[in-house]
């Protein structure tokens, strides 16, 4: 399989890199939950030299950073790697280099691996996965989240349904498996993919919070049609189109929204291994 990352790297270089870093405090604020169990699996120690796997705008670098450890964070994202450095300006314990962790050649000293969302992008995801043992010191850890299926993600699922019909049927099924948020929804696939790649004492955990995705029904619109899986698929309506598949959205999501806000299910694995 190809380790050409080239769709992603425009992907996230373009729009959706901008958006990402407009959007930044009001997605850590919804992942805030799931930052939280991850940082805990983690389990960062002060002094550990840490890999951070696209770390977007800097949100778990500086977390991790905060426990003490020195940690690097790497992503192909040049709009959402300068927002991650104009918030880290002057903290001496991180780093960031605009870098394919696919491709990126690494030193074995480091004591962490360590993902929120940033390793279901990979064109060869056995081979990436390789390639980030190689960061690590022998008996290192791997530690990311990933999300589970889309139908187990009501913040996608209850929306993509009220999508489903204004959108064109596609030419061809698109493989599940593909670059993409939910790449790794398939436990035995994601299983296979992190153990091929030479990684051991493998744990991958169920994680289902629920995530307040906006506090009203204006604004979880306009969130949900800028970042992440509903907005790409609203690229492709225009006009009328776009405005009756938008109030098909609000429809559906209304019932949801309570006094604090709207809040909805999520789906993601918590996966640790070592590095053999
Ligand atoms: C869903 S975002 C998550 C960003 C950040 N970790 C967070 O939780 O806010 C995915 C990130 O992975 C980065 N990414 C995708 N493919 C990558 C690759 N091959 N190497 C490094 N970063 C990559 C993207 O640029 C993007 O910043």
């Amino acid at each position: 399989m190809s380790q050409d990352n080239a769709q992603q790297i425009d992907y996230w270089n373009g729009e959706a890199g901008h958006t990402w870093v407009a959007a930044q405090d009001r997605l850590d604020r919804m992942l805030a939950p799931i930052t939280e169990a991850l940082l805990a699996r983690a389990a960062a120690a002060a002094g550990e030299r840490i890999v951070d796997v696209g770390c977007g705008c800097g949100e778990t670098t500086l977390a991790l950073a905060g426990a003490g450890a020195r940690v690097w964070g790497i992503d192909i994202s040049e709009p959402m790697l300068a927002h991650a450095k104009a918030r880290a300006a002057g903290n001496p314990s991180v780093a960031f280099s605009r870098t394919d962790a696919a491709t990126q050649s690494f030193t074995d000293d480091h004591e962490l691996v360590f993902s929120r969302f940033g390793v279901m992008f990979f064109a060869d995801p056995g081979a990436a996965f390789a390639n980030l043992r190689t960061a690590l010191a022998p008996g290192g850890r791997l530690c990311f989240v990933c999300w589970q299926s889309p139908r187990d993600n009501p913040w996608v699922s209850i929306a993509g349904a009220a999508l489903k019909p204004y959108l064109p049927e596609p030419a061809e099924t698109p493989d599940p498996r593909d670059p993409g948020p939910f790449a790794f929804a398939d436990r035995d696939y994601l299983r296979t993919i992190v153990e091929g790649a030479g990684f051991t004492d493998l744990a991958i955990e169920p994680l289902t919070p629920t995530l307040q995705v906006a506090d009203d029904l204006p604004g979880a619109l306009d969130f949900m049609a800028r970042v992440g899986p509903m907005s790409r698929a609203m690229t492709e309506l225009e006009g009328d189109d776009r405005d009756r598949a938008l109030e098909a959205v609000r429809a559906a999501l209304a019932p949801h929204l309570r006094d604090d806000g709207l809040r909805l299910g999520a789906a993601c694995w918590l996966v640790s291994a070592r590095a053999g």
